[in-house]
């Protein structure tokens, strides 16, 4: 029995594959991604990595032994490069369209899981303010609700044969090599980090090895549906970028105005400003225990070598 896994070359991919077996990675370029997992010292956690273009290859997935699991966590990167027409297109159509297209490779090849985790996220809410948001909360409006929106119903055709499906609305991932921290631990390290705006925003973060720890006992646990992925203490922009700064040794005051980051970054900076005060309600009732609950300890691990 075997894990498919999309998405498994990415930041959350990787460490996920780290705690597992027998793991079938679905990319679009295998050779690439064999030798890049081969080169983070992954080879023995795999199976095998089988191609991805555009749709899966109904032959090459026949062959993939009985699948007990699959991790849904492939997309068009959200936060890089500037979101013109072409650019959203394709964070949409790599995550809808390509989970309907693993959607019906499955099922046309009869190979159906016991379980099927697809990542969503937390931009499902919009800007929610001072609300405390639980997955009972209903969708947001604009562009990166509506696509979560369809993301999630594109699993429907499995559901519908009795797969379980769980919805995986992930906040702001925090580790080592890859996520947010990535781009802002230099920034802060030259003293050019700040607070977003006024940063009263909150912030849904979630350490990547709780991610992993989650996603591996949701394989196991009788939940289904939406799943919010984010750590039990949400916090504002100031309070993070006040932890990151100390993490880091130095202190950051300098506020940036959200013109600036929207000059900057353009319309993905909007999603920087939304406020999202959530909470992983039913992952707390079921009883999943966070390794990083607060943010001071989740940063200075992420920053740690
Ligand atoms: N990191 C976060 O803070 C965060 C927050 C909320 C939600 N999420 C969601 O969680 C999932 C995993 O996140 P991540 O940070 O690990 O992402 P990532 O590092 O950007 O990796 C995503 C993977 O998806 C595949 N991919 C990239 N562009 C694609 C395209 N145009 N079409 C099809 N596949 C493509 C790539 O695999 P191949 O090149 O091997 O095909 C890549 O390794 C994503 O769906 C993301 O939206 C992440």
């Amino acid at each position: 029995m075997t894990t498919l896994l999309t998405g498994g070359t990415g930041f959350v991919g990787k460490n996920l594959i780290r705690r597992l077996r027998g793991v079938t990675v679905v990319s679009r370029t295998p050779e690439a991604a064999r030798q890049r997992l081969h080169h983070e010292g992954l080879s023995d956690h795999l199976d095998r990595v089988i191609r991805w273009d555009s749709g899966l290859n109904a032959e090459d997935f026949e062959k993939v032994s009985p699948v007990d699991s699959v991790i849904n966590l492939m997309g068009e990167s959200i936060a890089e490069g500037r979101w013109t027409a072409a650019k959203k297109a394709k964070i949409r159509s790599s995550r809808v369209d390509g989970t309907k297209s693993l959607v019906t490779s499955l099922i046309q090849s009869g190979n159906l899981p016991r379980v099927f985790i697809s990542a969503s996220a937390i931009g499902f809410y919009g800007d929610t303010g001072e609300s405390i948001i639980e997955e009972d909360a209903p969708a947001g409006r604009g562009f990166l609700p509506e696509v979560c929106q369809e993301w999630e119903s594109a699993t429907a055709p499995l559901e519908e044969l009795g797969v379980r499906i769980i919805h995986l609305r992930i906040g702001i991932v925090l580790g080592r090599n890859g996520g947010a921290l990535k781009k802002l631990v230099p920034l802060f390290r030259t003293g050019l980090g700040g607070p977003l705006g006024n940063g009263k925003q909150w912030m849904a973060w979630i350490h990547v090895l709780d991610l992993v720890s989650m996603i591996q006992w949701l394989i196991e646990q009788p939940v289904s549906g939406a799943v919010n992925a984010t750590a039990p203490n949400p916090v504002r922009n100031l309070e993070f970028t006040k932890a990151l700064g100390q993490a880091v040794s130095r202190p950051a005051f300098l506020p940036a105005p959200q013109f600036a980051v929207k000059l900057a970054l353009g319309e993905f900076a909007n999603s920087l400003f939304d406020s999202s005060r959530i909470i992983p309600g039913v992952a707390l009732s079921h009883g999943f225990q966070f390794q990083f609950a607060d943010i001071q300890s989740a940063i200075q691990n992420a920053i740690t070598k």
